[in-house]
């Protein structure tokens, strides 16, 4: 794997104000490995919670982020509030974001650059849809998928990149491990055609998609996956505890 490894609890939609109150003494209380980056996306209106109740151990990270400076947006969070609340992370490119909401590449790569530039680090998120697997295109979405946030990128250094294929997203049936290593070491050879070298060793590149507390080891020890973005099972804190510690 490259660099330390890195686990995402994305909340999405979910909790309420006495959940998310347990769900942050449970991970006040667990015990974490050393050696894992750990970061949890709540949803904006409890970010203020978590962040003044949440051990510093764990980062936060919003889960969208507005593509430009603030203003007449309505609806929308900028980059410079999260930064300003001490959101110090966006998750971009979230398949529902994509394919429930309907941004396109082009939009997702400005996100990412406009947020990167005020100083946010991104989990830039990519994956195929079932049909696109069935047809052997995998490799060929998660590339074009890589490309747009290229094109806007410009350093690597702020970014983490999430396969998650949209068939594996909330539905229980988690890639193989064999899978996932499949398409993370093609991304990391994208990265290394595309970018350089020294971003395809450097930069992570975690799984999403049902990983749970019972599959998340035979997963980790693949050589090119770098950690989890875990969804349903980031919301029950010993679970998630299990999931971080299964750092290889
Ligand atoms: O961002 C997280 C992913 O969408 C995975 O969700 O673990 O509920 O399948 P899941």
């Amino acid at each position: 794997g490259s660099g330390k490894f890195f686990v995402g609890g994305n909340w999405k939609c979910n909790g309420t104000k006495d959940s998310i109150s347990k769900l942050v003494s449970d991970l006040n209380s667990a015990k974490l490995e050393d050696d894992v980056d750990v970061v949890v996306a709540p949803p904006y209106i409890y970010i203020d919670q978590v962040k003044s109740s949440l051990t510093d151990r764990i980062e936060i990270s919003a889960q969208n982020s507005w593509v430009g400076k603030g203003g007449a947006f309505t609806g929308e969070i900028s980059a410079e509030q999260l930064i300003d609340i001490g959101c110090n992370w966006v998750i971009l490119g979230h398949s529902e974001r994509r394919h429930v909401i309907g941004e396109d590449d082009q939009f997702i790569g400005k996100k990412a650059a406009y947020a990167l530039d005020q100083n946010l680090k991104v989990i830039a998120c990519i994956g195929e849809k079932l049909d696109e697997r069935e047809a052997g295109k995998t490799f060929d979405v998660c590339f074009q998928q890589m490309k747009a946030f290229s094109d806007y990128v410009t350093s690597w250094t702020n970014v983490v990149v999430a396969y998650e294929p949209v068939w594996a997203i909330g539905t229980g049936k988690v890639a193989t491990p064999q899978q996932a290593q499949e398409v993370h070491a093609a991304v990391r050879g994208w990265l290394k055609e595309n970018i350089s070298p020294e971003v395809a060793s450097t930069t992570r590149i975690i799984y999403g998609g049902s990983v749970n507390g019972s599959n998340c080891l035979e997963l980790a020890k693949q050589e090119d996956i770098d950690g989890f973005l875990v969804g349903g099972a980031s919301l029950k804190g010993p679970e998630f505890a299990t999931i971080i510690n299964s750092a290889t």
